[in-house]
């Protein structure tokens, strides 16, 4: 398959505050990937919802996604930038999913675990169900490549198996209606970089969160230069200068978390950041650092701020998306259906 026909799905959640490893960890790669590839870049509002959302702040972080995208570099007319509620189709293919992927596979995901915490019985059924219903995203539009963080690897993997057992327990359907042998592809993941995983400036065990208490623990993608600064001059190191070599990063995840930023931030790698700074105090490091994140998050955070104040034009690109993507999954939903053996 050559690059043109490989398309790229991936999804955002709009559940306030993007910070440095949604940019880091995703949106970065989604700017680099329109190069190669067709993309489609989707504000996920269908998740947001498995944990309760206030519907007026709901609609601005929907917006404030679309905005991330775009002042990151999306371009939405060459590419595809909707919101997941316009376009149906993904919750009716998510139901049909349901009834593919098994309990037992559902079961393992580590992140419901993780979600629901120790009432279980009173999370959502949706945040039970939530990785069929991205399994259903990226399906729809038979996407063959999914840029993630690394916390997504495994509901990708379901993903995977779920295409896989639609396509063995239609494939006489499958193939009588003449789709061959694979209905749905397997999506591969792209999880790579030195960032792909941004810890908390507090605590480099810590993943960076927008739910953490202290927003000293994360850089957020509208924080203006002067809270940049002052957030990685207090983010939390260790007495040791910087190692010349990776392996002096190990058992110091602060150190390695600045390091990695640093790479991230500059294109580079960490033995390349390490080369330059070995040997250098964190503070001569840090003030480095600073310069680096504000240059180049200032132009994504004044752009973001110049079209979240005109929300009529980003509703505008998301409902323009949204009637693009659906002519793609409708399309792909009517095979589905025909599939699936429903009468239309
Ligand atoms: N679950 C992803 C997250 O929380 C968001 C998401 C939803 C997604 N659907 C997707 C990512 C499809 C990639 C592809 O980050």
């Amino acid at each position: 398959m050559n690059q043109s026909e490989q398309r790229v799905f991936s999804g955002v959640q709009p559940t306030g505050n993007l910070h440095l490893g949604n940019y880091l960890g995703a949106i970065v790669k989604f700017v680099e990937l329109q190069e190669t590839h067709n993309c489609i870049y989707c504000v996920v509002d269908l998740h947001a919802i498995t944990v309760p959302q206030k519907p007026e702040e709901l609609r601005s972080s929907i917006r404030e996604v679309a905005a991330a995208f775009i002042g990151a570099g999306v371009d939405p007319c060459k590419h595809i930038v909707f919101n997941q509620s316009q376009v149906a189709e993904h919750a009716e293919l998510g139901w049909v999913l349901n009834c593919v992927a098994r309990i037992g596979w559902l079961n393992r995901m580590t992140q419901f675990k993780e979600k629901a915490g120790k009432d279980r019985e009173n999370a959502s059924v949706g945040l039970y169900t939530y990785p069929t219903l991205m399994a259903a995203d990226i399906l729809l539009y038979k996407a063959t490549h999914v840029p993630v963080g690394d916390d997504q690897k495994q509901h990708l993997e379901l993903a995977r198996d779920v295409a896989q057992k639609f396509n063995n327990d239609f494939a006489q359907s499958i193939a009588a209606l003449g789709y061959g042998e694979v209905f749905f592809p397997q999506p591969e993941p792209l999880i790579q970089g030195p960032a792909t995983r941004v810890m908390s400036l507090r605590d480099g065990a810590k993943k960076m969160s927008k739910s953490d208490p202290s927003d000293y623990s994360r850089i957020n993608l509208t924080d203006t230069p002067e809270a940049i600064a002052q957030k990685v001059r207090k983010a939390k190191t260790d007495p040791e200068p910087l190692p010349s070599e990776v392996d002096g990063l190990s058992g110091r995840a602060e150190a390695d978390n600045l390091v990695g930023i640093y790479a991230a931030l500059s294109g580079s790698t960490k033995p390349d950041v390490l080369r330059d700074f070995g040997g250098s105090t964190f503070s001569r490091f840090k003030e480095a650092l600073v310069q680096l994140a504000v240059a180049r998050l200032t132009p994504v955070s004044s752009e973001m701020r110049r079209l979240q104040a005109d929300p009529g034009y980003l509703d505008q690109v998301l409902r323009d998306g949204a009637s693009r993507a659906r002519a793609i999954a409708a399309e792909n939903m009517v095979a589905v259906k025909d599939v699936v053996g429903f009468l239309r």
